[in-house]
């Protein structure tokens, strides 16, 4: 059988992730819905015993994203919240096995609406606090972006700076291309 290519782009490399470790029954969260591509890989990760919580502040983001769901019949595995993902802890209340945040702007609408360094901060802090033990948070990162590379160098320097035995902390880039490639950075909690 051919083999396949992992690690051709971050998203690619986040889903292989996500593929791996998501199973069915599991509570996760999509922190940037957007057009619904990861939501929607999510929902069909979680099983029907489990659940998708998605956030966007676009309006365009969450209907595009339930449409999505809905052809896929999958609409029922996923609740969708037009609300910042820094309140995602004013919105969930329980458990959570896996945070994706895929930043940046919504493909196809205004590249001026993006993710910022401050509430995507605030969002990962939140969402850390709510992950169940061995759960992660990942983030797809994109320094070429306006504002991006700010975002990324923030987040970064706020996941070295946790502790080891509490996290495992990796950061994947593409060594050989810009280094504004998109990157993709994981915390996985190890305790307790
Ligand atoms: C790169 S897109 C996400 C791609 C998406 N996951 C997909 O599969 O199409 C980034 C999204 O983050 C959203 N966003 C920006 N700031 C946000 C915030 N504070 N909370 C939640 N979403 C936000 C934007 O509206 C945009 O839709």
């Amino acid at each position: 059988m051919e083999m396949e290519r992992i690690f051709k782009t971050a998203v690619e490399i986040s889903h292989f992730i996500l593929t791996r470790e998501i199973k069915p029954g599991d509570m996760v969260v999509d922190a940037t819905c957007g057009n619904g591509s990861d939501t929607l890989l999510l929902a069909e990760l979680v099983g029907h015993s489990g659940h998708v919580f998605g956030f966007d502040i676009q309006p365009q983001a969450i209907s595009n994203t339930r449409e999505k769901l809905k052809e896929a019949g999958l609409e029922n595995r996923a609740t969708l919240y037009n609300v910042g993902h820094e309140l995602l802890d004013e919105y969930i209340k329980m458990p959570i096995n896996t945070i994706l945040f895929n930043l940046g702007y919504l493909p196809g609408a205004c590249h001026r609406i993006i993710t910022t360094k401050e509430t995507t901060l605030a969002g990962v802090r939140a969402g850390m606090n709510l992950l169940k033990p061995k759960g992660m948070v990942i983030a797809v990162l994109y320094p070429g972006h306006e504002g991006g590379q700010e975002e990324a160098v923030s987040l970064i320097e706020f996941a070295q700076a946790l502790p080891k035995k509490d996290w495992d902390v990796v950061n994947i880039a593409h060594l050989n291309r810009s280094s504004s490639a998109p990157q993709v950075l994981v915390l996985q909690k190890v305790f307790p």
